[in-house]
């Protein structure tokens, strides 16, 4: 196909607002699926994310649109993942087409991640062309939302076009406007190979799967390529497109998208951004701007029941294999025993990798306390990376403790942003900016990332009856008077509680800590005491009374099976148990004690 007869684009949009109904419009529309073939969100395709309605890979497709003038086009197609967690895959998926839709439920409004992602999107110098959606329902309003897009992005949505993915009103438009406003790619295929690596996974067939975009030259099977970052050299032993179905070509030329295999074994050799070029004439440059993502959000994963840690270990590698920004090491802990230490891009990224472990392994886990990377420096001029608090080392030798800040956009109706502005203040946030679009408030906070990965989301939504949303980036590291704070029950630390605070919170903090304890944690045939403690310091006890009777007691002389029935109990409650020197802590306590309300 000829550069002139090419488009690429990606569509931009706030989770819910139709992306995926859209996209298989366009795939149906144009026949790219047979009718009987197209399943209900054709893009989707993991469980999880069909089940949650997220998308978390970037996915890619190819349609052959006959256009109003009568000329053959390929378009081309990249899902990329609409979460804040995924924000570098979103800015290089953007790198490898021209231009984006960027579809707006036309009842609801602009969200704050489609503002990072259009943004992304202008800074990737696409062209953007408005897309209202929805607009079969009654509470649609086009003219408010197309005034609000002008408002809150600055781009011109006179023009918008009004679709509603649902009953295809409209989608004719969208393709005709694709051919006509987005420009063609350019590249020059007798120049030596420049491909952009845009996103890999692992298939348990084909290996590892990597989805490139043509910059210059020319792409075959057979060609021995090259991965610019880490020099590795490698045979492509498949070509072939998305149609959605994978679908074999004899090469790809500049403008093209499509995949490649190449007995790669492992997901981690192929770092999204990289540039891919021939092994023997290979181009000048690499694409500029390459940055591997890196975890930032970490905690530890026991299982339950300790008999299943290998099954944990396998799970473990199973998916790192196929994610090569999630991270693991062993940990063992005096309260959990052995685990491991995980690092994820984020909130989200975490919550998806513990789900799938309990689901498709069927591993119950326990989960610690998410934290971020501390940058604690010694006294003696050493820097420690702090990637658990409880490897905190003495306040002796700590000269100073730096934690990572983010700058937070967050969109919410007015009447909810009293309670917003009140959550950011609450988590140390420092206000930037307030902005107001319509009868919605922009708000923009300096606040720290630790904060945040707790359970800020939770808060935000419950505060706003869901209607806030929130986008984040890290912006760097800044010293703050941060302390570790640790929990003993009977006088025992217990390490997967310790967590680093703010020392004006640590009080707080320590408090809400012991009292929930108090509730949590059954009662034994002895006194327990509970404390929050900073180094040798505590800063709040509470003390759990002893328990009098033991619960067979109370049927005392009567009916034996009703006693087996309590002690068969009593033994299955206990496995879900962790010992501490003599106290059982029930693994419940473990989740509501790191939840902060
Ligand atoms: P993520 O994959 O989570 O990012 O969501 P998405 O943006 O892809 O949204 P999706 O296509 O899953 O649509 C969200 C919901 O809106 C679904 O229940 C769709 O059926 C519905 N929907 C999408 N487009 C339309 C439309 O034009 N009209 C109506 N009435 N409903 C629509």
């Amino acid at each position: 196909t000829p550069l002139s007869h090419i488009r690429n684009f990606s569509i931009v949009a706030h989770i819910d607002h139709g992306k995926s109904t859209l996209a298989d419009r366009l795939i149906q529309q144009t026949n790219t699926v047979a009718e009987r073939d197209m399943k209900e969100q054709m893009l989707d395709s993991m469980d999880i994310e069909r089940e949650r309605g997220i998308t978390i890979k970037a996915q890619t497709v190819r349609i052959n649109y006959t256009a109003q003038n009568g000329e053959d086009y390929v378009i081309n197609l990249i899902d990329t993942p609409g979460h804040v967690d995924f924000a570098y895959e979103v800015s290089r998926s953007m790198r490898a087409v021209e231009g984006s839709l960027l579809v707006v439920d036309s009842t609801q409004g602009v969200e704050a991640q489609t503002l990072a992602n259009v943004y992304t999107a202008i800074d990737a110098d696409h062209e953007i062309i408005p897309v209202l959606n929805k607009i079969d329902l009654p509470a649609s309003d086009c003219d408010r939302v197309a005034e609000q897009i002008e408002d809150v992005i600055g781009i011109d949505a006179s023009g918008a076009i009004r679709v509603s993915a649902k009953t295809g009103e409209g989608i004719t438009e969208t393709l005709e406007a694709i051919i006509e406003h987005l420009p063609p790619p350019r590249g020059d295929a007798d120049a030596p190979l420049k491909a952009m690596l845009v996103d890999s996974w692992y298939d348990a067939y084909l290996g590892v799967i990597v989805l490139v975009r043509i910059m210059d030259g020319k792409l075959k099977k057979g060609d021995r390529v090259r991965m610019m970052q880490n020099g590795s050299v490698h045979q492509v032993d498949r070509i072939g497109v998305f149609r959605p179905a994978m679908t074999v070509v004899d090469e790809l030329g500049p403008g093209e998208i499509g995949f490649i295999t190449a007995s790669i074994k492992r997901v981690a050799d192929t770092k999204v951004g990289d540039t891919i070029t021939h092994d023997k004439t290979p181009c000048e440059k690499p694409l500029p701007g390459f940055q591997p993502s890196v975890p930032v959000v970490f905690c530890g994963l026991f299982p339950v029941d300790s008999n299943e840690f290998e099954d944990l270990r396998d799970a473990i590698e199973k998916l790192a294999l196929n994610d090569a920004s999630f991270s693991y090491e062993m940990e063992t802990s005096a309260a959990l025993g052995f685990g491991f230490r995980c690092g994820f891009l984020g909130l989200l990224h975490l919550e998806v990798i513990r789900d799938r472990i309990e689901r498709e392994y069927d591993i119950e886990l326990i989960t610690t306390a998410p934290s971020v990377i501390y940058h604690v420096y010694m006294k003696d001029g050493t820097k420690l990376d702090l990637h658990n608090p409880a490897d905190m080392p003495d306040l002796t030798h700590v000269d100073h403790v730096e934690e990572p800040r983010i700058k937070a956009t967050i969109l919410v109706p007015d009447e909810y942003l009293g309670d917003v502005l009140k959550l950011c203040q609450d988590r140390r946030g420092i206000q930037e900016d307030l902005t107001y679009a319509g009868s919605r408030a922009m708000v923009v906070y300096d606040l720290p990332l630790n904060e945040v990965v707790f359970d800020f989301y939770d808060r935000l939504k419950s505060v706003t009856k869901g209607y806030a949303s929130f986008d984040y980036q890290m912006t760097g590291y800044r010293q703050d008077n941060l302390v570790k704070m640790s929990i003993l029950v009977n006088d025992e630390p217990v390490d997967a509680l310790s967590m680093m605070v703010h020392r004006d919170r640590a009080e707080m903090r320590g408090r809400a800590m012991v009292e929930k304890l108090k509730d949590l944690i059954p009662r034994h045939m002895f006194k327990i005491p509970i404390q929050a403690a900073i180094g040798g310091k505590v800063i709040a006890r509470e003390t759990l009374s002893a328990m009098r009777k033991d619960v067979t007691a109370k049927c005392y002389g009567g009916d034996a099976t009703r006693k087996k029935k309590l002690l068969e109990k009593q033994k299955a409650g206990k496995k879900k148990m962790r010992q501490f020197g003599k106290v059982d802590i029930p693994q419940e306590a473990f989740i509501s004690a790191l939840k902060m309300d």
